[in-house]
């Protein structure tokens, strides 16, 4: 789905989006789609890589500036300088995230803290930094990614990652309910299992195969999957959609 000209004239901004996955199939269907996207994700060079690769694959103008989501300052000047610039956040794309599975009880705090940091606390971040904006204008769009693992358990021993996805549920839902009514709408995409490599490590093939063959339709999800349903949020067919998570899992998510 390209849909062509529904993000027209708007500006993007996109977390995690350097990777091999999801963030980076979403700035691809955003661009595609008219947006002018702001890519980010920890690595500089990778970063501006992915960004001129998608300038060139969409005639979009593409921005790419390393952030990490746990990096308060950063976030802030991040954002100042993309208004002064582009004068305007329409869409912000929250798709940071990782995990450490492990059993609870040998779980570390460092790790608790690492995983929520970047899954829940790096969206509250982001939001807080750009909902004054959005306000102000009275108007903008959130899409977080969450997972089926906020509802879930999919990937055994994942009880941080977990917890993580349904905050994401939760702040998605409290956050839209505040700002409706300054016409800023705020909803979450929750995927299924989407392969990528850091997956293939955590989960053996076999695993894989089973879980993607439980699932009702039982096909794998790809990245553009996802992208597609944060397009449907972001452009006017989200219009009266707020505080929703849409699961988009091949219905995995009742069966998981
Ligand atoms: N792949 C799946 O099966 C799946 C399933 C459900 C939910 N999700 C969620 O979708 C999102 C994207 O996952 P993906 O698997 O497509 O990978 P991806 O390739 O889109 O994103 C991974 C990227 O996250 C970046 N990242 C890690 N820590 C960061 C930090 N502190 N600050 C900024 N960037 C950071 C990495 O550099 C990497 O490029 C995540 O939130 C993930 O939890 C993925």
């Amino acid at each position: 789905m390209t849909a062509a000209g529904a993000l027209d004239g708007q500006v993007a901004l996109i977390t995690a989006a350097a990777g091999a996955g999801i963030g980076r199939a979403t700035a691809r269907t955003l661009a595609l789609a008219g947006a002018d996207v702001v890519i980010t994700d920890l690595d500089a060079g990778r970063t501006a890589k992915v960004a001129d690769a998608l300038a060139e694959e969409t005639g979009r103008k593409i921005v790419g500036r390393p952030l990490d989501v746990r990096d308060e300052a950063a976030i802030t000047a991040l954002v100042d300088e993309v208004l002064a610039d582009r004068g305007r956040i329409d869409l912000l794309v929250n798709n940071a995230g990782t995990s450490e599975p492990a059993p609870l009880w040998e779980t570390s705090t460092e790790s608790w803290h690492r995983v929520l940091d970047v899954c829940l606390t790096g969206h509250f971040l982001l939001m807080r930094a750009v909902l004054p904006h959005m306000i102000e204008r009275g108007s903008g769009c959130i899409v977080n990614i969450a997972s089926i693992e906020a509802w879930t358990d999919v990937i055994p021993d994942n009880v941080v990652y977990q917890t993580a996805k349904s905050g994401v549920v939760g702040l998605t839902r409290a956050t839209a309910a505040q700002v409706g009514r300054f016409g800023v709408r705020v909803n979450g995409v929750a995927p299924g299992l989407v392969p990528n490599p850091f997956l293939s490590r955590m989960i053996p093939a076999d695993d894989l195969r089973r879980l993607h063959e439980r699932a009702p339709l039982q096909h794998t999800i790809t990245p553009e999957d996802i992208a597609n349903a944060v397009l449907f949020l972001a452009g006017d067919s989200g219009r009266s959609i707020t505080g929703e998570t849409i699961n988009v899992s091949s219905g995995a998510y009742m069966r998981a």
